[in-house]
């Protein structure tokens, strides 16, 4: 596994993700970690949606530029942040381990991606903040077990230390390319049996998935505040 930011523009793939969570619970600095290796200290609530990208290399060698959406986690923002949803394959939905409140809400974040987003996006929980072990009041178990009743991918993480952070995207992607793979060959297997041609049952290495930066990814206007910041 190889994970590199890079303005390398020779990638395979394109995939837009958003990151979603209570305001305070570390979206931005799960983001700068992983995409600059950066960790601010002070508490500076995200307005409205930055911009980040990095590469994610998998182990097949497939290189996968992702644009990252750091969304508000405040209130006052929503309007504007469910705008970005559509057209994103893959999410981050965050809850501060230290914070019941912010996993108890993840309920609700997990509705407005029900609601804004492509109903087949792939969504990982992430508890945040696994370096603050004495104040944990949110159990792994439970939010395992939340995880997994609700079809979500699980990790834990620091932003604050760098762990699982990597992971936490790399293992998002990875999913995400799981799920485009699938979808360009059901898309492949409708067209051959609306044109008649091809086997109904055609072998998955015959098929060719569709590139992401080839369809129209759709994105609303210009983020907010900032530009790209890596
Ligand atoms: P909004 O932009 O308001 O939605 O908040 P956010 O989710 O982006 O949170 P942000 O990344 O700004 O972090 C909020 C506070 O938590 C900051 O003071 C960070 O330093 C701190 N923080 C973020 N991640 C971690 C972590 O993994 N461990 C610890 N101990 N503190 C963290
Ligand atoms: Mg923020």
């Amino acid at each position: 596994m190889d994970l590199t930011k890079s303005d390398d523009e020779n990638f395979d793939y394109l995939y837009k993700v958003v990151v979603t969570g209570d305001s305070g619970v570390g979206k931005t600095n799960i983001i700068t970690r992983f995409t600059t290796n950066e960790f601010h200290m002070e508490n500076k609530a995200t307005i409205g949606v930055e911009f980040g990208h990095a590469e994610v290399v998998l182990t097949d060698n497939t290189k996968i530029k992702v644009q990252i959406w750091d969304t508000a986690g405040q209130e006052r923002f929503r309007a504007i942040t469910r705008g970005y949803y559509r057209g994103a394959v893959a999410a981050l939905v965050v809850y501060d381990i230290t914070k019941a409140a912010t996993f108890r809400n993840v309920e609700k974040w997990l509705q407005e991606l029900q609601t804004h987003a492509d109903p087949d996006i792939v969504i990982m929980l992430v508890g945040n903040k696994s370096d603050l072990k004495a104040q944990r009041e949110v159990a792994t178990d439970d939010a395992k077990r939340f995880a997994e009743k609700n079809k979500l991918l699980y990790i834990e993480t620091s932003a604050l230390d760098g762990e699982n952070i990597k992971e936490a995207f790399h293992r998002t992607v990875a999913a995400t390319k799981d799920v485009q793979d699938k979808k360009a060959r059901d898309r492949q297997q409708q067209t051959d049996e609306n044109t008649g041609t091809g086997s109904k049952e055609a072998p998955s290495g015959q098929t060719k998935t569709i590139k992401l930066e080839n369809q129209q990814t759709s994105q609303p206007e210009k983020p907010v505040k900032g530009g790209c910041k890596c």
